[in-house]
């Protein structure tokens, strides 16, 4: 029997007392606040781990904001994944930052979540790289979810011990860490991952989590080739100019029609189901020009009046923007080649997500496989098949899993084209169709991992908590409502 399973001699156990005082000052609309935080650095948090550089994670417990003392023993715990690209994030090189450094999304939103008076939570994972010295890979799917989830436990089993209110786990990540979010959020209590995380000795409690901000998120990666094509399949490439192979481009694409209508999504406000031949009006309608009236709104005039002479194909009734799809997504252009994840060289981060210990890179698709075989009738193994549900929250969401957290932000950029928008609108709708509490918008004019309203997401964590009402606790959120509504 493992230690684990009581107090005594409890390996799992959070070490309260091991921590330094650190002292950061944070930057929000309401001012610069200082935050004096515990800092607790790289606690492993599984019993059997396979690398503690990676399975281990830091807490970070404001205990005064503005020389005010604050109380994080009942707050919300923000856990900040900083993985990009599928790869490994090592806990002691990067638990602060993630690819982006200081200035990523997730650096950002620990350093607000901080100044609100939430603890604020950072795991390393294992990722796609991971090679052990005998050139073993180690970090293959599934791991970098079966860890995120085991940090999950770790903090659920310490309950009470812990800071922060366990029941109250809220993650965030960004592209590749934003489709991880959404899988932690999606697949919570999954027995589906049960071997993997007995495998590295998890603590036996549940994983599920309260609320999932996504950013950018790269998710449904075995439809993700159709769907792009789907979308930008006519468009030229940005980085050359020309189009790609449309062919392939179009076989790829008529393969998406059939996929969408088997998801069975409905769209808001009696729109009816979302189909290949009406997405392009549901995006419209429901996303791009929302977003583009909140950004055209909130210009001053002049600056809008310049806006609008330089895009000319948009067009500004004075409340609300209007364009075509078609001149949209020419606009935004096409930044993956073809097939955009399962590419055929195997060279993509995705390919090689589903590599095993000794494969670096597998096809995950089977027309990726058919056309590098020949063989028209070659399928992807059935465990990979299996890696491929593992890692897609859409798995979750269509079989309405009970563990699927109730509360969603979900957001990304319209001038980043890394991924097709269907891939985000559908885990919103999905969710949606469920019940979930769905809070999903894109922001005009922005980026991969751009957050326009990183301080939103805070007082959004506030509000569906209620921390913020019963403490008056949130300062970081002061005045950051209102902006591009
Ligand atoms: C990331 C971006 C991608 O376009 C992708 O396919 C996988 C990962 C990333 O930035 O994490």
């Amino acid at each position: 029997m493992r230690a684990f399973r009581g107090r005594t001699g409890d390996t799992l156990r959070f070490p309260t007392g091991d921590h330094t005082v650190e002292t950061i000052r944070v930057e929000t609309s309401g001012g610069p606040r200082e935050v004096t935080y515990l800092s607790y650095t790289h606690i492993p948090y599984v019993a059997d781990p396979v690398d503690t550089k990676y399975q281990s994670l830091d807490v970070k417990v404001p205990v005064e904001v503005d020389g005010t003392a604050v109380s994080a023993g009942d707050a919300p715990i923000v856990l900040v994944n900083s993985v990009g690209g599928f790869l490994s994030v090592n806990n002691l090189e990067k638990s602060m930052r993630g690819p982006g450094g200081e200035d990523s999304v997730g650096a950002r939103h620990g350093e607000l979540a901080l100044a609100a008076g939430y603890v604020v939570v950072w795991p390393g994972c294992r990722g796609r790289d991971n090679r052990a010295s005998d050139g073993t890979f180690y970090g293959k799917a599934p791991a970098g979810i079966v860890d995120l989830k085991a940090a999950v436990r770790y903090l659920r089993h310490n309950k009470g011990i812990v800071p922060g209110n366990v029941e109250w786990i809220i993650s965030t990540g960004c592209s590749a860490g934003g489709g991880l979010s959404a899988l932690l959020g999606a697949s919570g209590n999954s027995p589906l991952y049960e071997p993997y995380l007995e495998e590295i000795g998890a603590a036996r409690t549940e994983d599920r989590i309260y609320a999932c901000g996504c950013y950018s998120p790269i998710i449904d990666l075995d439809h993700a080739d159709i769907a792009y094509e789907w979308m930008h399949g006519p468009t030229p490439r940005n980085q050359t100019g020309e189009p790609v192979d449309q062919e392939l481009s179009g076989e790829l694409k008529a393969l998406f029609g059939e996929y969408q209508a088997s998801l069975g999504l409905q769209g808001r406000g009696g729109f009816g189901a979302l189909t290949a031949e009406n997405y392009d009006r549901y995006l419209l309608e429901y996303y791009l020009i929302p977003a583009a009236s909140r950004y055209l709104g909130a210009l001053p005039d002049e600056k809008r009046s310049e806006y609008l002479a330089e895009h000319q194909w948009v067009m500004w009734d004075g409340d609300r923007a209007a364009f075509s799809f078609a001149d949209y997504v020419a606009y935004a252009g096409r930044y993956k080649g073809i097939p955009a994840f399962d590419d055929f060289d195997l060279s993509l981060a995705e390919p090689s997500l589903f590599g095993d210990e000794t494969i670096e890179a597998r096809h995950f698709t089977d027309f990726s496989l058919r056309k590098t075989t020949g063989d028209p009738k070659a399928e992807v193994s059935a465990d990979v098949k299996v890696l491929a549900a593992l890692m897609n929250p859409m798995h979750f969401v269509l079989h309405d899993n009970p563990g699927c957290a109730p509360h969603w932000w979900l957001r990304r950029g319209t001038a980043e084209t890394g991924i097709s928008q269907t891939a985000i609108v559908n885990l919103a709708t999905g969710l949606e169709n469920r019940g979930k509490h769905v809070d999903a918008r894109f922001f005009w004019e922005a980026a991969h991992c751009i957050d326009e309203e990183a301080e939103g997401f805070i007082a959004w964590i506030g509000d569906v908590t209620g921390f913020s009402r019963a403490t008056g606790q949130n300062p970081s959120s002061r005045n950051s409502r209102g902006k591009r509504q």
